[in-house]
């Protein structure tokens, strides 16, 4: 194609003006892929229209080819394999957050895998194993998928408050080095009910764009309004958003739904999960190794840690890892002073009084003897003598003698009335 430049019309030059509809439909084809060198000659011909006063056609050209330039920024052309199988763009520091139109809040906070804790929640073994499982899965995605199984892409993490539950999905997104778009679902449906379904559209197109694990974190927030009369029609159009969202990005990223109450959630969402965890309060020995976790630097005897993981029976990871905090404080203040512990476990008791064991809460505030002999006498604690000596800050003869003493009076006392 020649296309005459020259100031001074020619015929020719107004017959290629007049089919110009026709360049443009060639620029804006070739565009749609275009080499770099195909690009200079399409700018080459914008800026020799412009000096030879064709402003009009020039700029159609200028438009074909900022638009071109977006498209590329949109389309998934830079695309990376990484260690999970994920397509996408990286998401970066400076990645730009959806926002909120109306309130320009960010709809979600991205969390990078350095800036992640890097020790594992603790869970049993049970527990360990599944997740275990969902990370190979997904390190292994594209090999697994060769041999036609299609792990699933979705988890929905449920438990009590406290369980871990946001940190382990935190954590499995490490493992996968992939940054988490983390989602706080009742912040966004409280605070812009009005436009809730809109912004789940634009936070969804947005994790679909990178490579990320998209976490929605309290997801019962959604199940929780839709009792709400004066919200019903909204509260649909949430769900069903949702519900759509949650579709088309099965196949294309990682997602983890967490929430506390899984009865509340809508049995739709609820089935969209193709895996669903529950991550159960620590048993005895997972709150003593929680309780040995959250300790140092200051060290506690293993009786210490076995009373704390008695007291917290019914307790969550979060509440021991508050107790052991106080613990620690007490401790060091008063190093000299070894009722220490105890302190700490009647202070517990008194601001969870509904979370402790009536009768172990009880024997905190009753005389000392009853309560060595409750630890004395208990199979899980099984304490000895040195134990309960640790523990009231007395030498192992003293605590025996106490016992002892005891004994003798209640079979002394015994005998009048036997
Ligand atoms: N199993 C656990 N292992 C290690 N830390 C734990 C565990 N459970 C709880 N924690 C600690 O308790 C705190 C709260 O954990 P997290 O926020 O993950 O709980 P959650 O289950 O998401 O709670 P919520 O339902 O209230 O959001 C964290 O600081 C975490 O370190
Ligand atoms: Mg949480």
């Amino acid at each position: 194609m020649r296309i005459t430049m020259a100031k001074n019309a020619t015929p020719q030059r107004d017959s290629v003006m007049e089919h110009f509809s026709i360049v443009q439909a060639l620029c804006r084809a070739a565009m749609a892929d275009a080499s770099p060198a195909l690009r200079k000659q399409v700018e080459r011909l914008r800026d020799a229209l412009a000096k030879d006063g064709e402003a009009k056609q020039s700029s159609a050209l200028t438009s074909i080819l900022t638009t071109a330039d977006r498209t590329k920024e949109l389309a998934p052309s830079r695309i990376e394999r990484s260690k999970a199988p994920l397509l996408g763009e990286i998401l970066g520091r400076n990645t730009p957050v959806p926002v909120d139109r109306e309130t320009s809040a960010a709809l979600a906070e991205i969390i990078f895998p350095a800036d992640i804790e890097s020790s594992a929640p603790l869970f049993n073994a049970t527990v360990r194993q599944a997740i275990g499982t969902i990370i190979e899965e997904w390190e292994h995605f594209d090999a697994l998928a060769e041999i036609d199984i299609r792990p699933s892409k979705t988890c929905l993490i449920y438990g009590a408050p406290g369980t871990g539950k946001t940190r382990l999905a935190l954590w499995i997104a490490r493992e996968l080095d992939l940054p988490v778009v983390l989602v706080k679902l009742d912040g966004l449906v409280s605070s812009f009910l009005g436009t809730t379904a809109r912004n789940i559209g634009n936070l969804f197109t947005f994790a679909n764009r990178y490579r990320c694990v998209l976490l929605l974190d309290e997801f019962d927030a959604i199940a929780k309004v839709r009792d709400d009369p004066q919200e019903v029609g909204e509260i649909k159009r949430v769900v069903n958003a949702l519900l759509q969202n949650l579709d088309i990005r099965r196949d294309v990223g990682f997602t983890v739904g967490i929430t506390n109450h899984p009865k509340l959630l809508d049995p739709a969402v609820w089935r969209r999960f193709e895996v669903q965890l529950e991550i159960p309060k620590p048993d005895f020995d997972m709150r003593k190794t929680i309780a040995a976790h959250f300790m140092p630097p200051v060290k506690a005897p293993d009786s210490h840690l076995r009373l704390i993981s008695w007291f917290t029976e019914g307790a969550t990871g979060a509440e021991i890892e508050s107790l052991v905090r106080t613990y620690k404080k007490a401790t060091t203040v008063r190093e000299e002073d070894k009722r220490g512990l105890l302190d700490t476990l009647r202070q517990f008791a008194t601001l969870n009084a509904a979370r402790v064991q009536s009768e172990r809460r009880a024997l905190l505030f009753e005389d000392s003897t009853s309560l060595f002999r409750a630890m004395r006498d208990d199979p899980i604690l099984n304490f000895s003598m040195a134990d309960i000596g640790e523990i009231s800050g007395k030498d192992k003869s003293t605590v025996s003698r106490q016992l002892g003493k005891q004994a003798a009076a209640l079979s002394e006392g015994e005998v009048p009335n036997g």
